[in-house]
């Protein structure tokens, strides 16, 4: 299945909007996070998708890809885009992900990402906060599903990718509360002794 989207290039060419393969996206070795957001210019939703901005450094250690969708228009997201950048103070000219315009409502009705509490302008529902973690296998290993009014903690997201990560490389469980340690601070434990 194909779905357009808008993507910033970080290239010097700056601007396009691509039709990509949603199927496709997370290729070769990577994982990819694909997750949805209620409107843009909503408060919580430029909160989100600034936060995710400034974790792409940390997305792109773990081999992660990110992208995001809604049902508004790609038109309207390169809007936004000017919104969250400020919000973030995100200096770099070109957005960091794409995301992926639905206003015909295909992908989130497909995936189940619709939420039939929240409405538009026009009182058609629009998506609510899921997330969904896609493994290089293209195998779907997480999903959640937050209502329109509660922001998601993306830390968390991280948290559980770096469980999934090494729990696919070793036979092992991670406890409640589990976090990778810094080596560097475990030396400092370790040399303070
Ligand atoms: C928000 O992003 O602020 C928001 C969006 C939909 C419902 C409630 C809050």
């Amino acid at each position: 299945m194909c779905f357009k989207a808008f993507f910033f290039l970080t290239s010097r060419f700056s601007k396009k909007i691509f039709e990509i393969n949603l199927f496709c996206f997370s290729f070769g070795n990577h994982w990819a996070i694909l997750f949805s957001h209620p409107n843009d210019f909503t408060p919580v939703c430029t909160t989100e998708l600034a936060r995710v901005a400034k974790l792409i450094p940390e997305f792109e250690k773990r081999s992660v890809k990110v992208i995001a969708l809604s049902c508004n228009s790609v038109k309207s997201h390169i809007q936004w885009i000017k919104d969250i950048k400020a919000y973030g103070e995100i200096t770099e000219a070109n957005f960091p992900y794409p995301i992926i315009e639905d206003e015909s409502r295909t992908i989130v009705t497909a995936l189940g990402m619709l939420d039939p509490d929240e409405v538009d302008s026009t009182g058609l529902p629009v998506s609510a906060r899921s997330v969904f973690i896609i493994d290089p296998k293209k195998k779907m290993r997480l999903s959640i599903l937050y209502p329109a009014t509660t922001g998601r903690n993306f830390d968390e997201i991280l948290r559980v990718i770096d469980s999934l990560q090494l729990t696919d490389k070793h036979k092992v469980a991670t406890p409640v509360d589990w976090k990778v340690i810094e080596m560097k601070s475990r030396l400092c434990i370790e040399e303070a002794k």
